[in-house]
């Protein structure tokens, strides 16, 4: 099994930068490539504030911040990650784009570099077939916020090699995570679950079984569950839990997973949940109130 001394993460948003941090917490030299030095100061700016925070809850040393800055490097280019053992893709979800740097990147890494992909909603065999190593590509999905959730799920696809898969689960170990493997079919195990879930709850609310905050209240203390489903509709975003939703509509073509009316109409009319202000609940008033959808 390769040992992972190197990491590279492609793409520093909200997902990238929390990867390249919890591999920086973990000793690991980590390079983050971006598309600007702008970007690149914002991801930077954004890791040292979650580091500060730590330090304030007193769950973060000085000691471990500095290592941590010191094992982070940013660049713009991309041959700047020849030398990593390991390549994690963050960027925007879109394939061309994804594909267009695994071709790229195959030029620049060692055979032996293994590819990862955090996508939430796309197959790992599309990126597989044109990285030019499908044995070495597979998908490792990271939760928001990464430095909090625990899980990643360890992605093989129908090419991904046995020490592939190994290695890779060895080094979200060795990131203070727990892994666990699931095969590459859309929405791998917990959007498998969570997202019929998700759209049975905007089911039952347009059938008028029950008010949002009673839906909410009913599975929270009736199920044990932290949030209720609206609540965690508009922290997902109604806008990425409709994409995937269509995502896995199109691979099952079963009605368990296809977009309720009220969800796209809400992402239509910029409805998307904590991000945009406004989704099941009002975030301008605080507490937040449900909002009005003239149910
Ligand atoms: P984001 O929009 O916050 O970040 C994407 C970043 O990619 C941006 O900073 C953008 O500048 C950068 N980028 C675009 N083109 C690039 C290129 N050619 N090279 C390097 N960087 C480039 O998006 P987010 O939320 O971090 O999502 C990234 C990936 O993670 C997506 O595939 C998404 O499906 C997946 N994901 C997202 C989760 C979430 O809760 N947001 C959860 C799990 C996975």
């Amino acid at each position: 099994m390769k040992e992972i001394r190197k990491v590279g993460v492609l793409g520093g948003g909200l997902m990238g930068s929390g990867i390249a941090q919890v591999s920086a917490m973990a000793g690991l030299e980590t390079i983050v490539r971006e598309v600007s030095d702008a970007i690149i100061d914002k991801s930077r700016a954004g890791i040292e504030k979650v580091l500060a925070k730590g330090i304030e809850r007193g769950k973060v040393t000085t000691e471990l911040r500095d290592s941590t800055l010191k094992n982070l490097s940013f660049t713009t280019d991309l041959a700047k990650l020849a030398e990593c053992d390991i390549v994690i893709e963050a960027v925007v979800e879109d394939l061309e784009l994804k594909n267009a740097m695994w071709k790229d990147l195959n030029e620049v890494c060692p055979a032996e570099t293994i590819f990862a992909s955090n996508t939430s909603s796309l197959t790992i065999a599309a990126m597989a077939a044109a990285c030019g190593r499908p044995d070495r590509m597979l998908g490792l999905h990271f939760f928001n916020p990464v430095p909090l959730m625990k899980l990643v799920e360890v992605v093989r696809t129908i090419t991904t090699s046995d020490e592939t898969v190994e290695t890779a689960f060895e080094f979200v170990k060795r990131l203070g995570k727990e892994p666990v493997r699931a095969k590459d079919n859309s929405g791998f195990i917990v959007n498998l679950l969570l997202i019929p879930y998700m759209l049975d709850a905007i089911n039952a609310l347009e059938a008028n079984v029950a008010t949002v905050e009673d839906i909410d209240k009913a599975m929270q203390l009736g199920a044990g569950y932290p949030m209720g489903p609206f609540t965690l509709l508009d922290f997902v975003g109604l806008d990425t839990t409709y994409k995937i939703a269509e995502i896995m509509f199109d691979e099952y073509r079963e009605k368990r997973y296809a977009p309720p009316p009220l969800l796209k109409r809400m992402v239509m009319a910029g409805m998307y949940g904590r991000k945009s202000g406004k989704g099941f609940y009002d975030y301008s008033v605080e507490p937040p109130k449900v909002s009005s959808l003239g149910l």
